[in-house]
């Protein structure tokens, strides 16, 4: 029996990071320490709700939410109310409850710095799914954290497509700056970008069976995939929608479903038309001292396993 990942997962829900929220905390191989918040899908104060409702609705209340920072480093906020609503996590036919618990005391940074120096060296994982500040200013705040991590699993960016712009992917666009500081700090970092993500589609069959486990979680679930469904066809033309950020926990449960192929990564800062861009070179061979990887392949069927397997774990049907 391995020990499980033990994992912060920093997030904007988002109905994708609420997905992610599910499976790690549905999946007995991670160890959720904590949940920071960053404004990204919606504003800091939306998020950190959400994050909240998400763990409510899960039953699970002993879970630390931390809010960490309200705007990106450098530029203006940018919000994806065009696929997560006014809310940041509209849904469908499903009566949202409020949080049942507080936000922890203090702020997301600290958190996450506190917790790494704390913890053995090697034993705790970043899982970003939102804008990359909160773990850029851990970085800058307390550098020793960049050797203790075990590793950043990061969604964000793409090496062919964008989202935000023609090549930029949203987490990465709205914080270059704190993104280049990640990619470039010389922890062991794996990229989950969109050509990775664009995989994880909610298809009719997978919907079909979350309802179909006839729970209050499933019907939750269900309600996250009709609004986001309608977004990503109106807003990019997606038949399914595309459920990036829970690809990252999938990875870490097992390795197996997520396919990787290292090669440098870094985050264009200045371009005229490419600014957020991760820039992959994927010449032959990787260097050694390389310690950046991207997710190529999804094993599309693996990873709803995974998923579904945690919303029964977590609320078994009757
Ligand atoms: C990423 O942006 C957000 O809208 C999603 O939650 C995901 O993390 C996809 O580009
Ligand atoms: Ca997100």
């Amino acid at each position: 029996m391995t020990t499980a990942k033990r994992i912060i997962l920093d997030c904007d829900p988002g109905h994708d990071d609420a997905v992610a929220i599910l499976l790690a905390l549905g999946d007995p191989r991670i160890e959720v320490l904590g949940i920071t918040t960053i404004g990204g899908n919606q504003t800091l104060e939306k998020v950190s709700r959400n994050a909240r409702v998400v763990c409510t609705v899960a039953g699970v209340t002993d879970v630390p939410v931390y809010a960490g920072c309200t705007r990106p480093l450098v530029r203006d906020v940018e919000v994806a109310a065009d696929i997560h609503g006014d809310t940041g996590m509209e849904i469908h036919s499903y009566q949202l409850p409020e949080p049942a618990f507080d936000l922890a005391d203090g702020h997301a940074v600290d958190f996450i710095i506190d917790t790494i120096m704390s913890e053995e060296p090697g034993t705790v994982t970043l899982v970003p799914t939102g804008p990359l500040t909160n773990i850029a200013m851990a970085a800058r705040k307390e550098p020793r954290i960049v050797e203790r991590v075990q590793e950043v699993v990061l969604m964000g960016g793409g090496y062919h497509v964008g989202n935000w712009s023609a090549v930029a992917e949203f987490n990465i666009k709205v914080d270059p700056e704190a993104a280049y500081i990640v990619f470039n700090e010389k922890w062991p970092v794996t990229m989950v970008g969109l050509d990775l993500t664009h995989q994880a589609l909610a298809t009719a069959p997978v919907e079909t069976e979350i309802a179909g486990l006839g729970t209050d979680l499933g019907d939750f679930v269900v309600g996250l995939f009709g609004y986001f469904r309608e977004a990503y066809k109106n807003a990019q033309g997606f038949d399914d929608p595309p459920v990036h950020d829970p690809c990252t926990v999938a990875y870490l449960i097992d390795p197996t479903v997520v396919s990787v192929r290292r090669a440098p990564v870094s985050v264009e800062l200045t371009g005229t038309l490419t600014t957020g861009m991760t820039v992959a070179d994927f010449r032959a061979p990787a260097p050694p001292d390389c310690h950046t990887q991207v997710a190529v392949q999804l094993d599309h069927a693996g990873f709803w396993r995974l998923v579904i397997d945690a919303l029964r774990r977590l609320a078994p049907p009757s």
